[in-house]
């Protein structure tokens, strides 16, 4: 069980023509970081925004930003969101043959590198490149929406990702990301998740944070 859980809401489920007052409102809430869901309608279904949103964000706000990069070839984009302020840059290990590369371009462009994988890749594809990474992001939705209910496979796979980072004694985060709420985040937590990314949950909590308390398990 891991007691100091970092807290992520992702601005994807905020009105994105008020997007200050959703900034407002994680930061209101006591939030640790804000999650930024880039999407560029060919690795998913879906296309969000790009480095423009994240240059905005990062002025009107402090808090780290852990930007989600669900875009192919990754590599060509990172030194955009390095250069827009991302403290966090997560690549897909499935959207790029050169995923040890584009971590070490990451950070050497500043920031900390994270990589994620979606629910049909198994976290041992990541045990060769385990060492480059500060963050591992398990994605326990297909990636694409908010609003989408968690595979309770993925809980198995964020144990698996605590057992690795203890025999290999590393020290990376494990952020889980979609489904996440009150009645999934104490089981993701027991597994050994330390960084819960929570969007249409948050956005849609009368008390936001009371929500993140109950996701913090505080
Ligand atoms: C999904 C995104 C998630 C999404 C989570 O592709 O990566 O970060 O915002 O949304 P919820 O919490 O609604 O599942
Ligand atoms: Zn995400």
């Amino acid at each position: 069980m891991n007691s100091s859980v970092i807290t992520a809401p992702s601005i994807l489920a905020a009105d994105f023509a008020e997007i200050l007052s959703g900034i407002r409102r994680i930061e209101s809430a006591g939030a640790d970081w804000i999650h930024l869901d880039v999407m560029d309608g060919a690795f998913v279904p879906n296309i969000s925004f790009g480095p423009k949103m994240v240059t905005d964000i990062r002025s009107r706000t402090e808090l780290p930003l852990d930007v989600h990069l669900m875009v192919d070839r990754p590599e060509r984009f990172v030194r955009d969101y390095a250069e827009a302020g991302a403290d966090f840059i997560t690549i897909h290990l499935e959207a790029t043959v050169h995923a040890h590369r584009t971590l070490q371009q990451i950070r050497e462009l500043g920031c900390k590198p994270g990589i994620s994988i979606v629910p049909s890749t198994p976290v041992e594809a990541l045990t060769e490149i385990l060492d480059e990474i500060e963050l591992l992001l398990i994605m326990t939705v297909n990636p694409g929406f908010g609003g989408q209910t968690l595979i309770p496979r993925g809980i198995g796979k964020v144990s698996r990702a605590a057992e690795l980072r203890r025999q290999r004694d590393l020290s990376y985060h494990i952020s889980v990301d979609g489904g996440v709420n009150r009645d999934t985040a104490g089981d993701l937590r027991h597994a050994g998740a330390d960084v819960l990314v929570s969007g249409s949950a948050f956005f849609d909590a009368p008390d936001p944070a009371q929500y993140l308390r109950t996701l913090a398990g505080r």
